[in-house]
């Protein structure tokens, strides 16, 4: 990755004047807004008065189903047919969906053009939008095809909010928990401490972007210490993956990531790192705010078995992230099937 992400191009605003101010400064060729029906509707109106004119508008349908290259191809002949060029600018107005799915068409387009992050719901704003990882599903592989390139800016307007469903303002929040409990203790006793719904939430957002914003500094594609990130999303992918196709108890990503670490704050209590009223801390303050996902019994295995294809495995080990601390985390930990199973059974018993 050429450039490197820095705090300077991410900006956490409640106003869009710099925005515009953005626009006038650059003069690009053509701009292209990328939109999904919802984001059109609550999100488009307030951009729309900044951008020039004439500019195209690219909706695609909302869903993680349509994070795909089907979608990609509509989208590059929407810029074909514009006839966008490389000192064109496309603007991906919506959740991590199309901040991924976007600036991989922007990245790819004419081998590459400027493409600034928008993002309107917590999790692409605290999580997907800084760091540079683009990218689509294929098959049933997630984030399979994809390339790392830093947005030229991302701009995190956070009113955009207001209109985002609680599940989902809820399911990005767990990202913004993970950010405290593998980085910052004192923000993590902040939330046990504050009312979730009395947050000010431009504060959370800018100390969740900061604590991501180093990591990826310090390891932009992922050699190490970046895994840390990965908190929760061993066990939680796991059941995220094995729930997707069921209508009636599908999760959000968060609120699979909510239950995953809880089961990883478990190993680390068992191996030692963490103690027992730690965990128990989480336990209370997660429960009382996510879903209960009941597991059957007879799930557990196929769940664990699930993080054996775990992208940060290494020679057919499990490799997990656990806490050290509260505050702090500790990557490349091995961890065996049967202490997957355990922690799951642990959550069950909850
Ligand atoms: N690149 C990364 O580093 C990274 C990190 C985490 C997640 N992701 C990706 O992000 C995606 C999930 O992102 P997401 O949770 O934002 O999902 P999403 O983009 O599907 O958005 C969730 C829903 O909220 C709607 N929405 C968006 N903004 C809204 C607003 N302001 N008001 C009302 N409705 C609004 C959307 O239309 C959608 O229905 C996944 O594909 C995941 O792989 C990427
Ligand atoms: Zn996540």
């Amino acid at each position: 990755m050429s450039e490197i992400l820095t705090k300077q191009n991410v900006h956490i605003t409640q106003s869009l004047e710099a925005f515009a101010q953005f626009l006038n400064e650059k003069n690009y060729t053509k701009i292209a807004v990328i939109v999904d029906e919802n984001t059109f509707q609550h999100c488009y109106p307030l951009v729309k008065p900044l951008l020039p004119t004439q500019h195209l508008l690219v909706e695609i349908t909302s869903g993680e189903q349509h994070k795909t290259l089907e979608t990609c191809s509509s989208i590059w002949l929407q810029m074909t047919d514009y006839q966008m060029d490389r000192k064109s600018l496309v603007i991906n107005l919506g959740g991590g969906v199309i901040g991924d799915m976007g600036g991989f068409c922007a990245t790819t387009y004419k081998r590459g053009m400027d493409f600034v992050q928008m993002p309107t719901t917590l999790l692409a704003q605290v999580d997907a939008s800084v760091g540079g990882k683009l990218g689509i599903d294929f098959q049933q592989f997630k984030n399979h095809i994809g390339a790392f390139k830093i947005p030229t800016w991302v701009y995190i307007y956070t009113p955009f909010l207001q209109t985002l469903p609680a599940r989902q303002l809820l399911s990005g929040f767990a990202e913004v928990i993970k950010h405290c409990l593998i980085a910052d203790a004192n923000k993590w006793y902040f939330l046990l401490q504050n009312e979730y719904l009395a947050f000010d939430w431009a504060s959370i957002i800018q100390h969740s972007v900061e604590v991501k914003a180093d990591v990826v500094e310090n390891d932009p594609l992922e050699h190490g210490l970046r895994k840390i990130l990965n908190f929760g999303h061993t066990i939680g992918h796991a059941i995220e993956s094995f729930y997707l196709n069921d209508p009636k108890r599908a999760l959000l990503h968060g609120e699979a990531i909510a239950i995953g670490m809880l089961c990883e704050a478990y190993l680390s209590e068992q191996k030692g790192f963490i103690n027992a009223q730690e965990l128990g801390t989480m336990v209370q303050y997660i429960q009382a705010m996510y879903p209960r996902l009941i597991i059957q019994a007879n799930e557990i295995t196929p769940i664990a078995q699930l993080t054996t294809q775990d992208k940060k495995n290494e020679g057919g080990q499990i490799k997990c992230t656990l806490l050290e601390q509260i505050g702090k985390a500790n990557f490349n930990q091995p961890i065996t099937l049967e202490e997957v199973e355990k922690a799951l059974m642990w959550y069950q018993g909850l």
